[in-house]
């Protein structure tokens, strides 16, 4: 059996590297987070703005702002509102006695969404990234989404009313060996990993999930993403592990166009459907494959990006996940993971992160909030550099050395 299928082949751009950065971040632990929350590091100021706020394009960039901040506040209404209705109509379950105090409540959440939304905008003002390409979202598309998680919302439900969530047998004809692990229904979602229907449905499940932030969340990661660039250039080497259906590719697509991405996931149904989004920003390569194996050269990669999947792995596959990451990068690559907070980040959340696992079925998520990414990521021979929080999410950054 191949460990790789690939789906599509873009044109590699040739790539000029430019040697080292150096060492900007102090090597803390895991517990301080080394950027102030709300804020990019400071030398991030000076990159051009993509948003002038002197002269002619004053006027206008207002107006963009305005059209953020209302775009976004939609946003934000629309899917919190679907989790808060979603949470009414759900039958109630058992969450065993929490011990991390006192659950954070509405309140809470909208301030620290309202906190990443305004970060978003200042990482855009601050030339990091575009205002993102789907601030306006079609009516029917969002009316759409709405009616499939509704539609689906049952079946959730009996599986977290059963506990089961076994149910993905692999698919026979796979050219890529699906591990037990894998196999199962995250979050409870119907069909796992393995359909169009689950493709296509993740992205609204999740921005229900976090009120509309998630994306915000995601975005966070170009800010060590950023600093590569403004050291190197653009004609850098990206690969995406569990690209899940390229929403981040999109992104990176649409506001660095000259850096050549590739994108992995084991699943062909959200391969196939990263595929379809990302034909709009040019395509990308997008190949099938495992994470602990991951089908492509040694040191063939400037940046790993990888959002999401660490969670949803057994602390064994973690490891060989980082040692994957520290294979493939180039000497002086950046390793950029946006996952969810640990236990101890921001100490407020931590009740929340003990319940999760059991309104959303994630079988590793209460080991991954206790066993710290930096040590197996050192074995591995990367670097920490630092953690900017974002929300319930966090970005982490490990450099291969040089
Ligand atoms: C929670 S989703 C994250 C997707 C995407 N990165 C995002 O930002 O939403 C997890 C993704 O990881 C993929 N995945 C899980 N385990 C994997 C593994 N061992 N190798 C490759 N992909 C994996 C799943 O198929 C799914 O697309």
């Amino acid at each position: 059996m191949s460990r790789q299928a690939k789906l599509r082949t873009g044109g590699p751009a040739a790539l000029r590297h430019a040697g080292a950065g150096r060492p900007r971040w102090p090597d803390r632990s895991p517990s301080l987070l080394s950027w102030p929350e709300g804020s990019a590091p400071a030398h991030h100021r000076r990159v051009r703005p993509f948003l002038e706020t002197r002269g002619a394009d004053a006027m206008a960039n207002a107006f963009a702002r305005g059209a953020f901040a209302a775009s976004q506040t939609a946003r934000v209404g629309w899917y919190f509102s679907q989790y808060l209705f979603a949470a009414r109509i759900s039958p109630t379950y058992k969450v065993p006695p929490v011990q991390g105090g006192r659950v954070p409540g509405v309140g809470d959440i909208l301030r620290d969404i309202r906190e990443i939304f305004a970060r978003d905008l200042r990482n855009i003002e601050a030339g990091l990234y575009r205002m993102p390409h789907d601030m306006l979202q079609r009516p029917d598309r969002m009316l759409l989404g709405a009616r499939r998680f509704f539609d689906d919302l049952p079946r959730v439900t009996e599986r977290r009313q059963t506990g089961e969530a076994d149910s993905v047998p692999e698919p026979a004809d796979s050219p890529v060996a699906m591990p037990d692990y894998y196999l199962q229904n995250f979050h409870y979602q119907s069909d796992g990993w393995l359909s169009d229907h689950s493709a296509k449905l993740y992205d609204y499940q999740v921005e229900v999930l976090f009120g509309g932030a998630a994306d915000a969340m995601r975005r966070q990661a170009f800010v060590p993403l950023a600093e590569v660039v403004r050291e190197r250039g653009r004609a850098l080497k990206l690969l995406d592990v569990a690209t899940g259906t390229g929403q981040f590719l999109t992104f990176v697509r649409q506001s660095y166009p000259r850096i050549d991405v590739t994108g992995v996931d084991l699943s062909p149904n959200y391969l196939a459907e990263a595929g379809r989004r990302l034909r709009r920003f040019g395509g990308a390569e997008l190949l099938q494959g495992q994470a602990e194996d991951l089908p492509v050269a040694d040191a063939s990669r400037d940046l790993v990006t990888c959002i999401y999947l660490f969670h949803e792995l057994p602390a064994t596959v973690r490891t060989q996940v980082l040692r994957e990451f520290a294979r493939v990068l180039k000497p002086g690559g950046r390793a950029i993971l946006v996952d969810s907070l640990q236990r101890g980040d921001r100490p407020f959340y931590d009740s929340l992160l003990e319940r999760f696992p059991h309104a959303f079925h994630e079988p590793y998520y209460a080991d991954y909030i206790d066993r710290s990414l930096i040590p197996p990521a050192r074995a591995a021979g990367l670097t920490y550099r630092g953690t900017l929080p974002a929300f319930l999410s966090k970005v982490m950054v490990f450099d291969k050395p040089a």
